[in-house]
């Protein structure tokens, strides 16, 4: 089966994971951006990873264009994010994300990424800065707040190859 991973990434965490499912499966890769219908077309199994901001996966919109070209074939979908991936949050994710038809017709993985702030810019650095201006003036800030705060002090990564066991293990039985 021909497999195709098509990936967006802002600073890094998905390429990482988006290179290591192509490897693994041995894949053609391709940045969404650049995603032409040619390769779509050849494809059995195409696969799309996007980072999280602020609940809106990365590059989904642009690759959910092409949704009439995916009739037919394997449609498997991962996000990256900073959460731990509590299974409401990356439910509540994919809801908003996608159509009830896509959710259908797709199969979904979160794969957890990290957080460094020294390699955000422009936008994302003003709002990443504002984020910690509110979070550091909460009265009484939750688990998960001090655990973000913590995240600015320290670049924290959770990538791992083994998180990707099971969207490959997935792609892999639609072979057998
Ligand atoms: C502006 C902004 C908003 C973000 N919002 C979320 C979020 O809602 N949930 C989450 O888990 N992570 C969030 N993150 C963290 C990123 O999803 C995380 O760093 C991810 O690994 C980035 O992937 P990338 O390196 O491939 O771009 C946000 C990061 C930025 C810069």
């Amino acid at each position: 089966m021909r497999t195709l991973v098509v990936y967006t990434s802002k600073t890094g965490f998905t390429k990482t994971y988006a290179e290591w499912i192509a490897e693994d499966l041995g894949a053609e890769i391709v940045r969404t951006q650049d995603l032409s219908r040619e390769q779509l077309a050849s494809a059995d199994v195409v696969i799309h990873g996007g980072g999280l901001r602020a609940s809106r996966i990365e590059g989904l919109r642009t690759f959910l264009r092409h949704w009439p070209l995916l009739k037919g074939k394997h449609v498997a979908l991962w996000h990256t994010g900073a959460n731990p991936g509590r299974p409401e949050t990356v439910e509540g994710v994919w809801e908003q994300n996608l159509t009830p038809e896509q959710l259908e017709r797709t199969t979904r993985f979160y794969l957890r990424g990290g957080f460094d702030f020294t390699r955000l810019r422009g936008v994302d650095r003003l709002v990443m800065s504002i984020m910690r201006f509110v979070l550091k003036r909460k009265k009484n800030p939750s688990a998960d707040d001090r655990g973000m705060l913590a995240m600015y002090e320290h670049p924290t990564t959770e990538l791992s190859r083994e998180n990707t066991a099971p969207l490959v293990n997935h792609v892999r039985s639609l072979d057998a």
